[in-house]
């Protein structure tokens, strides 16, 4: 008796240390992204506790606030000082934000970016990781959606091109992956603003344009951007903020 409880117990241990392994190395280390220039540093403190709760809460998650006002203090959270822009470079530059800090998400398996006016509702959880991590619009589910139809511009669509319209408002994935498309679309409004020009829906715009030409791996339905007064038959886990807008921009 005494013999089989002590094989007993060494199989259990052996058990737990692998299973303990396995779940270290499963364990990954994700940036959320928040631009949160002016009046937008209000959303902040709930964004993050709402995602402390719901928010790939297996993982190690790191807050990089992108502000020049004060983030709230946090062992995960990290400021990147950012000035205020005005509207609508406060939205539109965030890739130059992110393109230009590579250095800082060295760490990282994965990237996140959300808009700051958002709060997690319910449980996101591995479903979310992959190589390029796109969300479908709420507005524009199974349709084309408002890509830039001015050939000018380098987020332009073609009219036979397009059939999935993403949403602004989070998207992610690896860390190398979203990178490299932080530098692409970066360089593309750069190309624009050259030219004087500024597409339809800013970032979104030229976001849209890049998941064309380099599909998204995983798609998510609008539950992750489930704008908080709509009814979606869609299960609410991201909510985008009602906000007045006017004011929020000013
Ligand atoms: C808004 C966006 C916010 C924030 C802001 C700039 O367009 O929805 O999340 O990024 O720009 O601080
Ligand atoms: C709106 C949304 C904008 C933009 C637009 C695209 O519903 O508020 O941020 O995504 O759709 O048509
Ligand atoms: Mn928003």
């Amino acid at each position: 008796m005494l013999k089989f409880s002590y094989k007993y117990i060494v199989v259990c241990l052996v058990i737990l240390s692998l299973a303990c392994d396995t779940y270290a190395r499963d364990k990954c280390k994700v940036g959320l992204l928040i631009v949160a220039t002016g009046k937008y540093i209000q959303f902040v403190e709930p964004l993050i506790e709402s995602a402390r709760k719901y928010f790939l809460s297996d993982h190690d998650v790191t807050y990089f606030i992108f502000t020049e006002g004060v983030p709230p203090a946090g062992d995960d959270v990290v400021q990147i000082y950012q000035e205020r822009l005005g509207w609508p470079y406060d939205t539109m530059m965030r890739y130059h934000m992110y393109a230009q800090h590579t250095d800082i998400f060295e760490d990282m398996d994965y990237l996140f970016a959300t808009d700051a006016d958002m709060l997690f509702v319910d449980r996101v959880g591995n479903e979310i990781l992959g190589e390029r991590v796109a969300t479908q619009h709420p507005g524009f589910v199974g349709r084309r959606g408002t890509y830039e139809k001015r050939s000018i511009s380098t987020a332009y669509v073609a009219p036979d091109e397009g059939q999935c319209y993403f949403a602004g408002g989070f998207n992610g994935g690896s860390k190398d992956s979203f990178l490299t498309m932080a530098n692409a679309i970066t360089e593309h409004i750069v190309q624009d603003l050259e030219k004087n020009f500024i597409a339809i829906w800013h970032d979104e715009s030229h976001l849209n344009r890049y998941y064309i030409d380099n599909p998204p791996t995983v798609i998510l339905s609008p539950s992750y951007c489930y704008p908080e007064s709509w009814q979606l038959p869609y299960q609410k886990k991201l909510l985008a903020l009602d906000k007045n807008h006017v004011a929020v921009r000013s």
